[in-house]
This record gives structure tokens, C-alpha cells and sequence, in this order.
């Protein structure tokens, strides 16, 4: 199952990986359909189902991925209209959709709106305002969840911390307030629940049980006023474990959220927002060793793949393992920073790394199934890559690698 060396060679399930490169080129992300169920079996089995799990989309939109969750039963978390276009091209359920994101346009609303999306999670007063007039104009009502900001540190790099108050997400508790009051009352607005996304890849779950007790305190005291909330959204960030470090599982993270909202007697139903957690261990990116360099005396793998086709080890220092496609014995092991192609100092996939390889050899970034390849551009001019799903021992092209063509395809020459 999974990623695993057979006589010296990674295999992503039952496929050599080395064939998959001959079939369809490097660089190339690869999935594992059986680890993707996993990981959404691993939520659902602890789950009832008038809990929803809303996965990200934003971890990896691809259609093939979100028709296989759509399939499977799962809701969708998305933050723009092209999310939900992807969403609706995959055949997902737009009523188990629920809508993040601080900046929604006019047009996105609208368009939620028109497909009777399950929620918007709402995230500032304008925002409450903006949704409910347009709601008004299209003879609406908007579902909707107020975005709380709990100010509970997630002990995450700062870039995706979001439960912090000096960060532009959600609102205080506070704020929420004469909002949730003004919701009652209004013809246009119908009040769903409360929800907050604390940030990504938090490695402890003190700080979700922290935000539910808040949530709570916040719905007992609208229940006082007769503001009854039903769902309760505790948003995604579960992390994992991309350099074998102790995490959480799924199976922890859930039982202990349901036994906390227990503890309080909340009827609330829960609703969770898990990108990351569903599709990195899901994923790897494969690369070429194109050149062994060295200058004075560090040692440097020149890959095919570089910070436009997996950007987290250059904006969040990710560590991710890389491995050796085939496994040899016939060359000594060294110390290398795998860096790519681009024109920066920053454009690098891992650093310090023993690796025994020559020119030609392909290495595998682990766990790239989450925001890599979503997070890849054209920078410096190159296509984007391929990806390829395996099930068992087939496997599936379901995204082309780019053309030259389709770089500038939107672009024209003109002379003034
Ligand atoms: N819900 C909301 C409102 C979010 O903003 C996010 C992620 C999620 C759910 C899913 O979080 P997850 O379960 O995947 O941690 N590019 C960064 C991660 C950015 C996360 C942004 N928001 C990375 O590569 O580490």
C-alpha cells in the first residue's frame, strides 16, 4: 500500500514510480487513490454524518481529486468563485459547500447565492452587509456562519497563523455580537452557526479545544438572547508529520473535539474544514537530478522541478524527506541541497540532505499532495507539470503537463 520500496525501487501502490516517469515525464505529482481514502476514511468512520466534513479545496483543487471526495460524501471549504466552479465541475454538492474568505466580490456572492451554497462563513460587518444586499436584490435568503478570531496562538509559521487578533481574519467575539442580532432580524439572512480556522499545520490540539470552549461561551450567551446557532465550524489545520514528528491523528483530533463539545452538552453539529491532512501524505513530487555541482565545498543537486512547481520549502521552510527513486549501493552517500532551475537563492526543494544519486536518477518530495501543486506558477516561463493518480496498478494522466503555447495563450503583441 502506499509509497513503499520494492527491490530497491519506490512504488506508489502496486506502480513503479520509474514507469510513471517514462509514461509521463518529469516533473510529475503523483497520488495515491488508496491513500487519499484513507485519510478522508480516517474523518468520516469517527464522524456521524450530520457532521460535515468541508475539505479544502484550496490544499489541491484537482477534479479528479474532488470528484473522488465528491463521491465519497464530502462537503467542500472554498474562498473564491473559481473554487466553486471547480466544486460544480466535480460534481460535489453545492449545499455541503460553505464559503471562507475575507475578500468575496460581488460577483462571487451572486453567484453562491444562485447555486444555494450550504454557508458563508462570514468574516467582517461589511461583509455581513454586502451578502445580505445582495441577497435582498436576488429575492435570497443567505445561509451564514460569523468568522470568529479567537486570538489563540496555533504555534504554526506566522505566514499560516489566522486565529491571531493582529491578523485581518474573522472578527471578535464581541464584534460578532450585534451582528448575530442584527441577522435575527433580518428577511435575508439566516443564521447557521459559528465557525473559525485557527491557521495550518498545527501540531497540538490544545489550541482547537481552546477556540470550541470560546465558540460555546459565545453560542450560550445568543441562546440567552434566543439566537439559537445549529452548527458549529471549527475549520481545518490539522497537521502533518512531514519530518516524522509526533502529530495528532485524525482519529485523536476528532474524538477529542467531540468529546469537549460534549463535555458541554453542545448540541451543536460539527462541521470541520480539513485540507492538508486529506491530500499531502496523498501526494509526492517527482524530479530529475539533472546536475551533481559543487562550489567550494557544498554539494548541490540541480533538479528539474524547482520553487514554481513546490513553493513551501521557500516561503515556509518546509522540511519535506526527499527519497531516492531507485535505492543504490553502488555510489557513496553525500550531502546535497536539492535546488532547482529558477533564478533566486530561494529556490531550493530541500537542504542538507544525504542522498546517494547520480545525474539522470529521480528523487521524490514527499507529501507534496497538499499545496504543492496548487500553489505552482509559470514563473520563470515553465509549464506547469503533469499529475497522475494510481489506483493499485493503473495509473491516470488527470491534468496535462503544459504546453509552450498555453503560457502566453491569453497574452497579445501590441504596438501602440
Ligand atoms: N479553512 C480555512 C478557512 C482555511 O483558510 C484553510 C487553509 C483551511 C480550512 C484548510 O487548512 P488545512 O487543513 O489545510 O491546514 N499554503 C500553506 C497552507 C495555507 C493554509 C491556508 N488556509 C502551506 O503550504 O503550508
Amino acid at each position: 500500500m502506499s509509497f513503499h520500496y520494492l527491490n530497491r525501487e519506490l512504488h506508489v501502490e502496486e506502480v513503479p514510480i520509474t514507469n510513471i516517469m517514462v509514461k509521463f515525464g518529469s516533473p510529475c505529482y503523483i497520488y495515491s487513490q488508496a491513500i487519499l481514502h484513507r485519510q478522508w476514511c480516517a474523518f468520516k468512520q469517527l464522524l456521524q454524518s450530520s457532521q460535515q466534513i468541508c475539505y479544502a479545496v484550496k490544499a489541491n483543487s484537482n477534479l479528479a481529486i474532488l470528484a473522488r471526495l465528491a463521491k465519497w460524501g464530502a462537503g467542500f471549504d472554498i474562498v473564491s468563485g473559481g473554487e466553486l466552479a471547480r466544486v460544480m465541475q466535480a460534481g460535489g454538492d453545492v449545499r455541503k459547500t460553505v464559503f471562507s474568505g475575507v475578500g468575496k466580490i460581488n460577483e462571487e456572492i451572486k453567484i453562491a447565492l444562485q447555486a444555494n451554497i450550504g454557508c458563508f462563513n462570514v468574516e467582517s460587518e461589511s461583509e455581513l452587509f454586502r451578502i445580505e444586499a445582495i441577497a435582498k436584490n436576488l429575492h435570497k435568503m443567505a445561509i451564514i456562519a460569523l468568522r470568529i478570531n479567537p486570538n489563540i496562538d496555533a504555534k504554526t509559521h506566522p505566514y499560516i497563523t489566522t486565529g491571531l487578533k493582529e491578523t485581518k481574519f474573522g472578527m471578535s467575539g464581541n464584534d460578532a455580537l450585534p451582528l448575530y442580532r442584527h441577522a435575527a432580524t433580518s428577511p435575508h439572512l439566516k443564521i447557521q452557526g459559528i465557525s473559525c480556522h485557527l491557521g495550518s499545520q498545527l501540531t497540538t490540539l490544545d489550541p482547537f479545544l481552546q477556540a470550541i470552549e470560546q465558540l460555546l461561551d459565545l453560542a450560550e450567551q445568543l441562546k440567552k438572547e434566543n439566537i439559537e446557532l445549529k452548527t458549529i465550524n471549527l475549520g481545518g489545520g490539522l497537521g502533518v508529520s512531514y519530518q516524522q514528528k509526533k502529530v495528532p491523528t485524525p482519529q485523536e483530533y476528532c474524538q477529542q473535539i467531540l468529546v469537549a463539545l460534549k463535555k458541554r452538552n453542545a448540541r451543536l453539529q460539527l462541521i470541520i474544514e480539513p485540507g492538508r491532512i486529506i491530500t499531502a501524505q496523498a501526494g509526492i513530487l517527482v524530479t530529475k537530478v539533472e546536475y551533481l555541482k559543487t562550489n567550494s565545498d557544498k554539494n548541490f543537486v540541480i533538479a528539474d522541478a524547482g520553487m514554481n512547481d513546490l513553493i513551501r520549502p521557500a516561503l515556509y521552510h518546509a522540511e519535506q524527506n526527499i527519497l531516492p527513486i531507485i535505492q543504490r549501493c553502488d555510489l557513496p552517500e553525500k550531502n546535497y541541497d536539492v535546488v532547482g532551475p529558477i533564478c533566486e537563492s530561494s529556490d531550493f526543494l530541500g537542504k542538507n540532505r544525504q542522498l546517494a544519486i547520480q545525474a539522470g536518477d529521480y528523487l521524490a518530495i514527499m507529501d507534496s499532495g497538499a499545496y504543492g501543486f496548487s500553489m505552482s506558477s509559470n514563473y520563470n516561463s515553465r509549464p506547469r507539470v503533469a499529475e497522475v493518480i494510481v489506483d493499485k496498478n493503473q495509473s491516470f494522466l488527470i491534468r496535462s503537463r503544459e504546453t509552450l503555447e498555453q503560457l502566453w495563450q491569453n497574452e497579445k503583441i501590441v504596438h501602440s
